[in-house]
């Protein structure tokens, strides 16, 4: 596949600044990165920028909590966020924040052009307010009882218990989640982004080849069901951008969001001297593509277009949509452990590991992605270290040993490495289109291969016969060039692996301009060790934290004297109360977990069934002194994984922690399985 370089500018959706990256979140980094890490390799103009979100209620109220301005607590964000993607070799060209002068430009221009168009409504509306924070209340900020079923503590848009979806104020008692005020109906005038004005654009728009099919489907639902206006405006206290026109009126978070990825295109190329309306004016050659999950399509598909359309920029050429990503079949879950975050992650694990497995798993369509551990350790170490790395490991020393480190000068299998070539196209086709799957399996096809020719020619065999030796330097080489090959097409997945192999193989670049160049005659460095295999320890170790602290909370409290005696928590009401599931429960068996400093493994009979707790009590207990004896468990608590298995709920106990620590027992006469009230 050769064409004429091409001028790309491509996005990632900006994180928001007010919460750690999490592995949800890298799918779509590491999606994004090999698609523009595989567009330059292939010798195009690609650009990629991103940059927190930086505005909103959630971030102001947050600083407020932390006792910071908004602009610290979006500059210490910043900061974590860009150290968290520069070590999972996310390879942005810039990245910005939303607070920013240029976004303020951008933000104000496109507001002017689309309101002197006629796209703008001003209207009073009327909405929940916080007497006692000041506070104009989102749906999230408000909670009550459902109009339709009565559930009480329900969020002010809809109703976990029946699905009902109804306006805050219709909830029953509303109380505001900021203060518990109760709130009141204020009026307020918001200016309204006039959608409907678009319905002809946006059917001919999402129907003309730049979405995925389901995408287009669902879009083409929301518009014949009638595009509704779009309040873009949000009333002081706001951080964010005043409306020029409304003092003390912001502009929504989401309206500045995408025009962030203006915003942050307009920085890099002041930086660069490239001409930004190159690629923005409405008639440009240049290809724009937005990479986002499902759950962001309406802002992305409808308004920005439309809103793009409107002021006189061009629309993006595609916005790539994926789905979300699950651990080991279930949604990302803190009390499993399984909501990790990128730097939990990157404590435990080289980066490329996942990039390669997300690769082995994305395809261009808007699926959820599973990312199942013992799947994960497993191709690992089969692909990556028994198959790509095993090629070299398994020839180099025999260049270096008896032919001083240098390759002979042709192929003892040129059938070999001309179909390995021959492949490029396949390849370069699959990244393309997203298809990294199938990329993925056809590197892997032809690694295959080049071990199977490895294991039939037997380099080791023909080493030990000085008459044969020749041929061991010959095969090498083959084996080498093969190597280089396959590493050049998994360039995109794992650079710094591809780094590395650069560096062994004497700096021949890996792009698809060097995809021809033979190393006959080339020095080679010794060979070391270019990946290791993950142990499933490894893997345990990072789900692991979250699920020890919380687990062992209440039994092994901090053992400092300040905490010997913990203040009273917060109040709670009886319905809060009434959520934990308590249980009399008989302890059947208890034993030391082997590996484990603190815990004893507990069985728990509940009188019906019988539930395995890990418990940090073993300075306190010896095991054999607790079968027989009854105590208190929290019965719903959700199981977690631990490194030595899933506990499934948690025994009470009281005490500052180590050997001192109690468990409860209930009086006589209680039975094994009933409720605590
Ligand atoms: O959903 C989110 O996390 C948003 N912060 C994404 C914004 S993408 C773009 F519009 F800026
Ligand atoms: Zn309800």
């Amino acid at each position: 596949m050769s064409s004429a370089p091409r001028t790309i500018l491509v996005t990632s959706a900006l994180p928001y600044a007010n919460g750690s990256i999490h592995l949800g979140h890298m799918l779509e980094y590491i999606q994004t990165d090999i698609w523009v890490r595989f567009q330059k390799q292939s010798g195009h103009h690609c650009v990629y920028v991103c940059a927190d979100d930086a505005h909103g209620t959630a971030i102001m109220l947050r600083a407020e909590a932390e006792g910071v301005t908004p602009e610290t607590l979006i500059a210490n964000v910043k900061a974590e966020h860009q150290a968290d993607f520069a070590d999972f070799q996310i390879g942005f060209d810039h990245y910005s924040s939303t607070h920013s002068t240029a976004n303020q430009y951008y933000a104000e221009l496109i507001y002017t052009r689309v309101r002197d168009a006629g796209g703008i409504a001003v209207r009073a509306i009327e909405q929940l307010y916080d007497p006692e924070k000041g506070l104009f209340l989102a749906d999230r900020y408000v909670k009550g009882g459902c109009p339709r079923c009565h559930t009480e503590d329900q969020y002010g848009d809809n109703c976990e218990a029946c699905g009902a979806t109804y306006q805050a104020a219709e909830l029953i008692g509303p109380k505001s989640t900021l203060s518990g005020a109760t709130p009141i109906l204020k009026a307020a005038t918001h200016l309204f982004f006039e959608l409907a004005q678009h319905t002809d654009f946006l059917r001919d728009w999402t129907r003309s080849g730049r979405l995925q099919p389901e995408v287009a489907n669902k879009l083409a639902e929301w518009i014949d069901g009638g595009l509704k206006s779009w309040d873009i405006s949000r009333d002081a206290p706001y951080f964010g951008f005043e409306v020029p026109d409304h003092p003390g009126v912001y502009f929504y978070v989401w309206l500045d969001a995408p025009i962030g990825y203006l915003a942050a295109y307009k920085e890099w190329c002041d930086a660069n001297g490239v001409d930004f309306d190159a690629v923005w004016n409405p008639n440009s050659e240049a290809e724009v593509y937005h990479f986002i999950g499902k759950d962001i399509v309406n802002f992305h598909c409808l308004f920005w277009p439309a809103m793009l359309h409107q002021a006189g920029f061009r629309t993006p050429t595609g916005v790539h949509v994926h789905g979300f990503v699950t651990v080991d079949g279930r949604k990302m879950s803190k009390s499993r452990g399984t909501f990790i975050k990128a730097r939990t992650y990157l404590d435990a694990l080289d980066p490329e590991y996942l990039r390669y497995y997300f690769a082995t798993k994305l395809s261009s369509r808007v699926e959820d992605i599973d990312l199942s551990l013992e799947d994960f350790v497993q191709k690992v170490n089969s692909d990556l270290v028994g198959k790509l790395v095993n090629i070299a490991s398994r020839t180099s020393g025999f260049i270096t040993k008896h032919f001083d480190s240098t390759l002979a000068d042709h192929d003892a299998n040129p059938g070999l490495i001309r179909s390995i070539r021959q492949a490029a196209p396949g390849i370069q086709a699959a990244y393309d289109s997203r298809e990294y799957a199938r990329a993925m399996r056809d590197i892997m096809a032809l690694a295959d291969d080049v071990n199977a020719w490895i294991a039939e020619v037997a380099p080791w065999t023909a080493a030990k016969n000085p008459e044969t030796l020749d041929q061991v330097q010959a095969i090498c080489t083959t084996a080498l060039q093969a190597f280089r090959l396959l590493t050049l097409y998994l360039q995109p997945v794992l650079p710094q692996l591809a780094k590395r192999v650069e560096a062994f193989l004497n700096g021949v670049p890996l792009t698809y301009a060097s995809l021809d160049v033979d190393l006959f005659g080339h020095r080679i460095e010794p060979f070391k060790a270019l990946l290791t295999r993950i142990e499933m320890d490894q893997v345990q170790q990072m789900i692991q934290p979250e699920a020890t602290s919380q687990s062992e909370s209440l039994a092994s409290a901090p053992s400092s004297p300040e905490h010997d005696v913990e203040p009273l928590a917060q109040t709670c009401t009886i319905d809060d109360f009434n959520k934990i599931d308590l249980r009399v429960v008989t302890i059947v068996d208890a034993k030391a977990v082997i590996g484990a400093d603190k815990l004893l493994e507990l069985t728990l009979d509940l009188g019906d069934h019988t539930r395995t707790v890990f418990s940090g009590i073993k300075a306190a207990y010896d095991p054999a002194t607790l079968i027989g004896r009854q105590t208190v468990m929290i019965a719903n608590l959700a199981p977690r994984t631990m490194k030595f298995g899933i506990s499934e709920g948690m025994v009470l106990a009281a005490g500052p922690g180590g050997s001192d620590i109690y468990l409860l027992s209930p009086d006589p006469g209680a039975n094994a399985g009933q409720r605590i009230r």
